[in-house]
C-alpha cells in the first residue's frame, strides 16, 4: 500500500470541499483525505468555506487548512497558490478538482452559461497552474492533477459547455506536462466517469431505480466512489507516476470501453429503443 507516498508534501485541492464533516462523498474532499493519510499536508479551497472547512475537520486541524477562493474570479485564481503557500509552505502537488456542470445542450446553450463554466472549469486551472508553476520550477519539481471527465471524450448530449470544458481541460494538462517538463514539472488529467457524489445525487437524483440506472451505465455494473477518484489522483500525484506525464487516465469503471451498454439496460428494464 501506498501509505508516506506524501510524507513531507504540501498539496492544494482546489475545490475540495464536502457537504458536511459526516458527508464526505464529494471527489476533493476524499482526494484531500486520501492525500492526508499518505502523508501530506493540505490546503482546501472552495467558494464556500464551510464546505472546505467540513473537509478539513474531517482531516484533523494539525494536518490541513481551509481557504476561501472562488474559481470564477481571475484575482482569486491568481493569488491561490500564493495564498495556500503562506500557510502551508511551498506546493509540491496542486489537484485542480472544481468543476460545475453547466445545464444546456447546442441548441440552447446560452452565452452566460458557456462563459461561466469556461471560467470555473477550465481558465482557473490554467490560472491556478500558471501562478504555482513558477515556484515549482524554482525548487525543480512539482505535480499538477487535473480532474476531468469523460464528457470530455464521448458525449452524453446533456450539457455542451460542460463538454466542451473538460475536452479543453485535457488539453492544459498536457500542455503543462509537455512544456514544463525540462524543469521537473509533471501534469496529468483523471477523467472520471459517474461517481456516486453528492452532486450526481442531488442533480441527477438519488431514488433506487435512477441509481440502479446509472449504476448500469458501467460494465462493472456500479458507479464509482469519489475514494476510487481519489486513488487514482494519489498515483498520478505520487513518484509512482514519476514518468507519467501529459496523459489522461480514465477511471469510469469501463464505460468508454463498452459498446454492449444497450444488452445491460434491456435486461434490467427491457430494449432501450423500441
Ligand atoms: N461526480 C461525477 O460523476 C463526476 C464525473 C466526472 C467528473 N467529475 C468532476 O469531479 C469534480 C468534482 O465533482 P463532484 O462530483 O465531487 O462535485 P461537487 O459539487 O461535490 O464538488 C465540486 C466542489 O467545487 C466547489 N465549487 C463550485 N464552484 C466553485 C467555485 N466557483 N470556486 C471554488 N469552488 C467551487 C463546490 O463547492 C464543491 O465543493 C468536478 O470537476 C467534476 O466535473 C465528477
Amino acid at each position: 500500500m501506498g501509505e508516506g507516498r506524501f510524507d513531507g508534501r504540501r498539496v492544494l485541492v482546489v475545490g475540495g470541499g464536502a457537504n458536511g464533516s459526516d458527508d464526505l462523498s464529494a471527489n476533493g474532499a476524499q482526494i484531500a483525505l486520501r492525500l492526508a493519510a499518505e502523508g501530506a499536508t493540505v490546503a482546501v479551497s472552495d467558494v464556500d468555506l464551510a464546505r472546505a472547512e467540513h473537509t478539513v475537520a474531517a482531516i484533523g486541524d494539525d494536518r490541513a487548512v481551509a481557504l476561501r477562493s472562488d474559481a470564477s474570479s481571475v484575482e482569486d485564481c491568481a493569488a491561490l497558490p500564493a495564498a495556500a503557500e503562506d500557510l502551508v509552505g511551498p506546493l509540491d502537488v496542486v489537484v485542480a478538482n472544481v468543476g460545475v456542470t453547466g445545464g444546456f445542450p447546442g441548441r440552447t446553450q446560452t452565452v452566460e452559461d458557456w462563459q461561466w463554466v469556461q471560467d470555473v472549469n477550465v481558465r482557473s486551472h490554467w490560472l491556478v497552474a500558471q501562478a504555482a508553476l513558477p515556484g515549482m520550477m524554482e525548487r525543480g519539481q512539482g505535480s499538477f492533477v487535473f480532474v476531468t471527465s469523460i464528457a470530455g471524450l464521448i458525449s452524453s448530449g446533456y450539457s455542451l459547455s460542460y463538454e466542451a470544458t473538460k475536452a479543453s481541460l485535457i488539453a492544459v494538462s498536457r500542455h503543462f506536462g509537455v512544456r514544463y517538463a525540462d524543469r521537473g514539472i509533471r501534469s496529468n488529467a483523471v477523467a472520471l466517469g459517474v461517481i456516486d457524489t453528492s452532486m450526481v445525487r442531488g442533480g441527477f437524483g438519488d431514488d433506487p431505480d435512477l441509481r440502479r440506472r446509472r449504476d448500469l451505465m458501467q460494465p462493472l455494473g456500479r458507479q464509482g466512489q469519489p475514494h476510487e477518484a481519489a486513488a487514482a489522483v494519489a498515483f498520478l500525484a505520487s513518484d509512482d507516476a514519476s514518468f507519467i506525464s501529459g496523459q489522461c487516465l480514465v477511471v469510469d469503471g469501463g464505460r468508454t470501453a463498452d459498446g454492449r451498454y444497450d444488452a445491460r439496460y434491456a435486461r434490467a428494464f427491457g430494449p432501450t429503443h423500441e
